[in-house]
């Protein structure tokens, strides 16, 4: 018995050590905000409407960052599998010198959670107890003992904890390139270039990114950033590439595919209040265009979206020579 609980105490020292030694991926200074993704390995089979009700998302938010069918039914009940990864739409702020997510929020939900069970059980180890513990304390660097707590003690069902994921803003740029980052947890035995992959990353990118010494190896627990480029349209909206986002109030879908961003009426499930968005004095919705012959070869004439700001959508017409076009 004696023998058990060492072994289970120097696996929870393990354990520490490697998720403490990549506690942060960006330092920060000021107030600003970005949206970033988390890279998340679900941990038991579950529904979608639980990730929304974990990660404080909604539905659209999970399909979209995810490339799922726009207009599947029922899609709170479809279930993802154990071990799959999400990309999930986080807030990522700046607290105290580090960046971290300050959108999710988790209810504990049955009597005997504790610091431990919600850090590994619930959210996989890529927040630690005690980082759970500093975002929910008056004292940010305070420890655990001070308060004769420790990571297993019961937390009462109800209680409300701010969760601090890892996550990364980079002034929302990769090499001159518009980006958002995704904050990913090596899983074991899992190489650089395998995470690169995930994201259609390139292991240089990775590797460059995060200060990698070469030959260096990755530790299980390691969190890591990978960039993703995204264009943007909106204020504030950005869309990684390879997902989409439905935008202007739900009436335009845009999915990137890098360096594309192609917007279109979201389809009439997504609850759009007003018939599809049109180019003023044509009958083009928004993504249509029209082809007409003219003495220098073929002139094209799109309606594309400009952006939504106060309740209006911006949409223009973007005239185009067939000589250079690429649709
Ligand atoms: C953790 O704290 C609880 C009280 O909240 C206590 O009963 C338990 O013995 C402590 N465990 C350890 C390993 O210190
Ligand atoms: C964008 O994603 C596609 C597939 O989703 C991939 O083939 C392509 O390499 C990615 N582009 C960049 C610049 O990462
Ligand atoms: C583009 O074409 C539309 C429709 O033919 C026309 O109304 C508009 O003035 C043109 N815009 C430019 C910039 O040429």
């Amino acid at each position: 018995m004696e023998n058990a609980f060492a072994v289970m105490a120097i696996l929870a020292s393990v354990f520490w050590s490697t998720a403490v030694s990549k506690f942060y991926i960006e330092s920060c200074s000021g107030e600003d905000k970005c949206k970033s993704l988390l890279g998340y390995r679900i941990v038991a089979d579950t529904r979608i409407s639980n990730v929304v009700a974990m990660f404080g998302v909604t539905t659209d938010e999970i399909l979209g960052s995810n490339n799922y069918e726009v207009a599947i039914p029922e899609p709170d009940d479809v279930i993802i599998q154990a071990q799959e990864l999400l990309r999930i739409p986080v807030s990522c702020a700046c607290s105290n010198g580090i960046r971290r997510t300050d959108s999710i929020v988790y209810s504990v939900r049955q009597e005997g959670e504790t610091l431990f069970s919600i850090s590994n059980e619930v959210f996989g180890g890529m927040v630690t107890p005690l980082q759970i513990f500093q975002a929910n304390s008056n004292d940010p660097a305070g420890d655990l003992s001070e308060r004769g707590l420790n990571s297993s003690t019961e937390v009462a069902i109800g209680k409300r904890l701010m969760i601090p994921f890892p996550c990364a803003c980079n002034a929302g740029n990769f090499k001159g390139i518009p980006a958002m980052f995704v904050s990913y947890m090596v899983q074991r035995g899992e190489s650089t270039f395998e995470i690169a992959s995930l994201f259609d990353s390139s292991v240089s990118s990775v590797v460059e990114l995060n200060g990698m010494q070469k030959g260096s190896s990755l530790a299980a627990g390691d969190v890591l950033e990978v960039p993703i480029p995204g264009k943007a349209v909106d204020y504030g909206l950005m869309v990684p590439n390879g997902t989409y986002t439905i935008t202007a109030d739900r009436c335009v879908q845009c999915s990137c595919n890098y360096p594309r961003l192609d917007c279109t009426p979201a389809p009439s499930s997504s609850g759009c209040p007003c018939p599809a968005p049109r180019c003023a004095g044509s009958n083009l919705k928004i993504g249509e265009f029209t082809t007409k012959a003219s003495l220098q070869g073929c002139q094209v004439t799109s309606c594309s979206y400009n952006g939504f700001h106060d309740s209006v959508i911006f949409v223009g017409y973007i005239n185009r020579s067939s000589l250079n076009i690429d649709l």
